[in-house]
């Protein structure tokens, strides 16, 4: 059930004004209208004294619509702002959007649009404030050329980790090809740039409203929708959103590839743990190889970059003694090759863990987690 939504209505008209409370009313215990205005100036003052969750803003031309839109972000940053205007116009449309606000409603406003409007609020709001500081452990699941499961083992190591109680978060890193939304069938509003670009009024509540839960019980953070944005976050930005996150997950599970330089360079220096996955191929050996002589190069110690062997086949050529040999160092855990159960749950939309429980790729995974928790 979502928590109580708390509105604020500002709207010049006073028959549209009462015909949205009226309608609020409608929706019974979901809503509560903590005050409404015809005046703007008297609506943030409003906005000063109850902090509503959503404000209901009628807006009437474009100019003054974005100069009221980003006033009341600027102090509000957690008010979700939904736009009310008789007027259905492209202009005043995407102007809103652009300068923040969420829902665009043409009055007579639809009743259903309306609650579908505020049932994604309270699904995004989370009314409980953050924990205390804890330190959450920061696990990044990593191998620089992808394709050799990556992805796979995040998912699924984030939903068991949760359906164990914890609280965890699930952060795709992979900036410019990540597919942690399509492997949860995730639609997210926001992304990771949604935090980057709002830095600057970025706290650990901030963070969580933007987070999208999964039936799972994960909390994901994706890459942003566009490449262009992806270019703009900074390690500095990273490393602030990592150490938010440990404040308030008691894991943060991190989907990585590409290079060991930038934003993946700080996330392996804020993880405790760095899976490195890879497979038992020769050139994703050779691969395994160089970049293992880069993390420790980059100081990130062996004991730190834990090897995963992912669709591992027990008869093939290449075994564990070997890749141990070849790559100095010891594997941490085999990931049986169980191609049909990995792609049903990837089509699905679901981790592994939860529709197959049984499958070896499930025990696989459980006992990862186990190996985590026995590290401390
Ligand atoms: N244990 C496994 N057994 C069989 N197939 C697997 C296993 N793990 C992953 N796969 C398959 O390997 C493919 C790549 O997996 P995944 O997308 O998790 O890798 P990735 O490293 O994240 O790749 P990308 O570079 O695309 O991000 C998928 O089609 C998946 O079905
Ligand atoms: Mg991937």
């Amino acid at each position: 059930m979502p928590p109580n939504i708390s509105i604020a209505i500002i709207n010049r008209n006073d028959a549209s004004r009462n015909s949205i409370e009226a309608l609020l009313k409608q929706l019974g215990e979901l809503v509560k209208v903590v005050g409404t205005s015809a005046d703007f100036i008297e609506g943030m003052r409003i906005l000063q004294l109850t902090s509503p969750m959503v404000v209901m803003l009628e807006i009437y031309d474009p100019a003054t619509g974005v100069e009221e839109i980003k006033h009341i972000l600027s102090r509000f940053p957690r008010t979700s702002v939904f736009v009310t205007s008789a007027q259905k116009s492209s202009d005043l449309i995407l102007s809103a959007m652009r300068a923040g606000a969420v829902e665009y409603l043409l009055e007579p406003i639809e009743l259903a649009d309306l609650a579908e409007a505020l049932q994604k609020v309270g699904r995004l709001w989370v009314a409980k404030p953050a924990e205390p500081a804890q330190h959450g452990k920061v696990i990044s699941v990593y191998n620089p050329i992808g394709g050799m499961g990556t992805t796979t083992v995040a998912v699924n190591l984030a939903a068991a980790i949760a359906a164990g109680g914890a609280k965890v978060a699930l952060v795709d890193l992979n900036l410019f090809s990540g597919d942690v939304a399509s492997f949860l069938d995730v639609n997210p509003t926001y992304t990771l740039s949604s935090v980057t670009s709002n830095i600057s009024r970025l706290d650990s509540n901030f963070l969580m409203s933007v987070m999208t839960k999964h039936a799972s019980g994960v909390y994901v953070l994706t890459e942003p929708l566009e490449v262009d944005e992806t270019m703009d976050i900074t390690p500095e930005q990273v490393l602030r959103v990592l150490a938010l996150l440990k404040g308030v997950f008691s894991h943060v599970i991190i989907d990585t590839g590409g290079s060991i330089a930038g934003c993946n360079q700080t996330t392996f220096e804020s993880s405790d743990y760095i899976l490195f996955n890879t497979v038992l191929s020769l050139p994703a050996l050779k691969n395994a190889k160089r970049y293992l002589a880069a993390l420790a190069k980059k100081g990130l110690r062996k004991e730190r970059v834990k090897l995963v062997i992912n669709r591992y086949l027990p008869r093939a050529d290449i075994q564990v003694q070997d890749a141990e040999k070849v790559l100095d160092h010891k594997v941490f855990l085999t990931i049986p090759n169980e191609y049909k159960d990995v792609i049903d749950s990837i089509n699905k939309g679901m981790p592994v863990v939860e529709i197959s429980p049984r499958s070896p790729v499930s025990k696989a995974i459980e006992r990862l987690y186990d190996l985590i928790k026995t590290c401390g």
